[in-house]
């Protein structure tokens, strides 16, 4: 076996300086808004893990389901030499495909992931139940990390648990364009997506009885309490989520219960909420197949197959590039 290798690309520090941006120009908006991803901090992440396993949460199981019963055939389709996995966290789910794609030609799997942590521990774990393949982890943002990559041999990128909704329709496009960029004609993608379905089973896996996504949501203002020294008054931030019915996709937002003033030391800056005011925290968009098959086209990817769960809940697509 082959030490494992990981590879920083972005550092705390540019991490630090997103959030500052982020925080500076989403908080001065109007409607307020913060980019989804800085729900992940460990906390954030232990409460996510929590909700992939609510009842209401059908999301992780579906995928699983699907990658269970269909990882041979993704496996035997695709026999490529390289497996990158972006926005890998735990890549638990991504041992279904190693498993399949071990026993064609896989020789490299590469997982990219923000949190350098969540990699190591991957990476490690992986490495040693995978002594065959090459394991070399890299520590970077999805949207952009892929292009920093040295090129390798022919690939199969996958990007799964429904990630890909967190992006607005222009980032969309923009991150499709960009992993087609960074692949050669023939190489695939592998995209996991959420289905549009019964509004009330939509909100629910959004607002779930036992407050854990509420949890998760408010987590935000501790964070940035914490690591931008505001002093958001947290539990004045009630957790809500809208379904937006022309745009299918999910909002999270967190509503002020009162007028308030926030003052956000670091960045010396005064951030005043009406009673009643809301920060978008998440969008999580829900999709069709006529949909999903139009963002792959102009992206410059080819539907080739794609696969659900027996509800039709949750797809896995396969794609190629063009
Ligand atoms: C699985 C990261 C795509 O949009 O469903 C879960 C995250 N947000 N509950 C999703 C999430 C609220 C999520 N992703």
């Amino acid at each position: 076996m082959s030490e494992p290798e990981l590879i920083v690309l972005s550092t705390e520090t540019d991490t630090a300086r997103e959030l500052r941006a982020d925080v500076r120009d989403g908080l001065r908006d109007t409607p307020k808004r913060l980019s989804s991803k800085w729900l992940y901090d460990t906390r954030g992440s232990e409460l996510f893990e929590h909700i992939t396993e609510l009842s209401e949460y059908y999301q992780k199981r579906a995928e699983q389901r699907i990658l269970r019963d269909n990882a041979a055939e993704i496996a035997g389709l695709t026999g490529v030499g390289t497996l990158v996995e972006l926005g890998s966290g735990s890549s638990e789910k991504t041992r279904l495909l190693l498993d399949a794609m071990r026993n064609e030609t896989l020789e490299r799997f590469v997982p990219l992931d923000v949190s350098e942590s969540a990699l190591r521990s991957a990476v490690e774990a992986i490495a040693l139940d995978y002594p065959e393949l090459t394991v070399r982890g890299v520590v970077g943002d999805f949207t952009t990390g892929l292009a920093k990559m040295p090129p390798t041999d022919d690939r199969m990128v996958a990007f799964l648990g429904g990630t890909i909704g967190n992006l607005l329709p222009d980032q969309r496009a923009e991150f499709l364009a960009s992993v087609r960029a960074a692949l050669r004609p023939g190489d695939w993608l592998l995209l996991g997506t959420d289905l549009v379905k019964d509004p009330d089973r939509l909100v629910r896996a959004y607002d779930d009885a036992e407050g854990v996504t509420a949890e998760f949501n408010r987590n935000v203002l501790r964070m940035l309490n914490r690591e931008l020294g505001a002093d958001f008054p947290v539990e004045d931030f009630e957790h809500r989520v809208h379904w937006d019915a022309d745009r299918e996709w999910i909002e999270m937002r967190l509503r002020a219960g009162r007028a308030l003033r926030v003052f956000v030391r670091e960045l010396d800056m005064t951030v005043d909420f009406a009673a009643g005011e809301e920060i978008r925290t998440e969008i999580s968009a829900k999709f069709r197949l006529d949909r999903i098959r139009r963002e792959l086209d102009v992206g410059g990817f080819d539907l080739y197959r794609w696969w659900s769960d027996e509800a039709g809940d949750f797809a896995v697509s396969l794609a190629s590039a063009r």
